[in-house]
């Protein structure tokens, strides 16, 4: 089954062919963020307005390089919430009108549910542990399994029984992980996004240098705003010649405000797979490009003897594979679908 996908609800325009909910035939992305940076953040209309601008070509360069022609899709997928509206009504328009003039399904998928099917794709995608593991022999994660789904918008720990059954197990209070790091730099004068920048200073840096408070809410929520708030207020009560953080301060408070995120968002997944009896651990979402993330499951993922996976780099931030590959375990949708800003999985 040829699904041809389609990716805009937040700053990236992608669009992939995805043969049998697997094997990536082409996966094409076009970023906005260079674009949005001289704003601090994303500009909600004016990301809508670029993805018109570049739809069409991103899904003609995914049909060039998939090799296959229109008339060999069997569906066209694509994401209708969470996101922002006006960039999800691009993405909605262009499908509905390919998928109504080839005479072909069109298949709606959750934003969030494409993240976590990012572990889904058939690639190279890190799968660790496995050996460890007893009648784990596949190389996408047994059911049930524990998602960490860490991005912009969402942190979220997810109970994945099978395809399509989902119990969010607990999520963020205030903000995303993503949104702290993005805070959090923006504070330091550093860009945006935040998460790749600071990943990158944090490798030069102590992440022992300052002890940042690790919140633990009850049960599996998370909270992130009081990291960022003793961030801000560790640098406010520095003298006020250093007040704008340079050189080793710098690096020493990126690389422990990372090690404060990272702490809790370890934790928290290894004790939820522990109580739910799950023997594997996935990571999605953008968040899950950062290295200490990655490293760090890895590593206390091998300690507890759980099976840790992680997507390819290219797969963890937004794109239309992940979209095409959820899409391929859910049923068509009708053609009045609609974009939701906030929907839930
Ligand atoms: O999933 P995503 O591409 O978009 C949303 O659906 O939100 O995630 C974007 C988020 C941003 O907050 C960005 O700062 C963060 O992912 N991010 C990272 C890294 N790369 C991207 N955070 C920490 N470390 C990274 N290397
Ligand atoms: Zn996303």
């Amino acid at each position: 089954m040829l699904i041809l996908a389609i990716e805009t609800s937040c700053d990236e325009t992608s669009a992939a062919v995805v043969r049998d909910g697997a094997e990536v035939l082409s996966n094409v992305i076009s970023s906005q963020v260079e674009f949005h940076k001289k704003y601090g953040g994303i500009v909600p209309e004016l990301a809508a307005r670029k993805h018109i601008e570049v739809i069409t070509p991103v899904i003609q360069e995914a049909m060039e390089r998939s090799g296959v022609g229109f008339k060999e899709i069997d569906a066209v997928a694509v994401t209708y919430g969470p996101g922002l509206v006006g960039s999800l009504i691009v993405g909605l328009c262009a499908a509905k009108a390919i998928a109504w003039s080839l005479g072909k399904p069109l298949i709606g998928v959750n934003h969030l549910e494409g993240h976590i099917y990012a572990n889904f794709l058939n690639s190279k995608s890190e799968i660790l542990n496995t050996k460890q593991i007893p009648n784990q022999k596949s190389e996408i994660p047994n059911f049930p399994f524990i998602c960490l789904l860490v991005s912009g918008g969402h942190t979220m720990i997810i109970l994945v029984e099978g395809h399509g059954k989902y119990k969010t197990l607990g999520r963020t209070r205030d903000d995303a992980a993503g949104e702290a790091f993005d805070k959090v730099a923006r504070f330091l004068g550093l860009g945006y996004p935040g998460g790749p920048i600071i990943d990158k200073l944090a490798k030069e840096g102590n992440p022992k240098a300052i002890r940042f408070t690790r919140p633990m809410p009850e049960g599996y929520d998370f909270s992130f705003s009081g990291i960022k708030t003793a961030v801000v207020n560790y640098v406010n009560k520095l003298s006020v010649v250093s007040c704008s953080p340079k050189g080793e301060l710098l690096v020493n408070l990126a690389a422990s405000f990372q090690q404060a995120v990272v702490d809790v968002l370890v934790e928290k997944s290894l004790r939820a797979a522990k109580e739910l009896n799950c023997r594997s651990v996935a990571l999605a979402g953008g968040v899950s490009a950062n290295s200490l993330l990655r490293s760090q499951l890895q590593q206390r993922g091998k300690e507890e003897g759980l099976a840790v996976h992680i997507p390819p780099f290219e797969y963890c931030t937004d794109n239309a594979a992940m979209i095409g590959c959820a899409a391929y375990h859910k049923k068509p949708s009708d053609f009045t679908l609609a974009p939701i800003a906030s929907a839930r999985i």
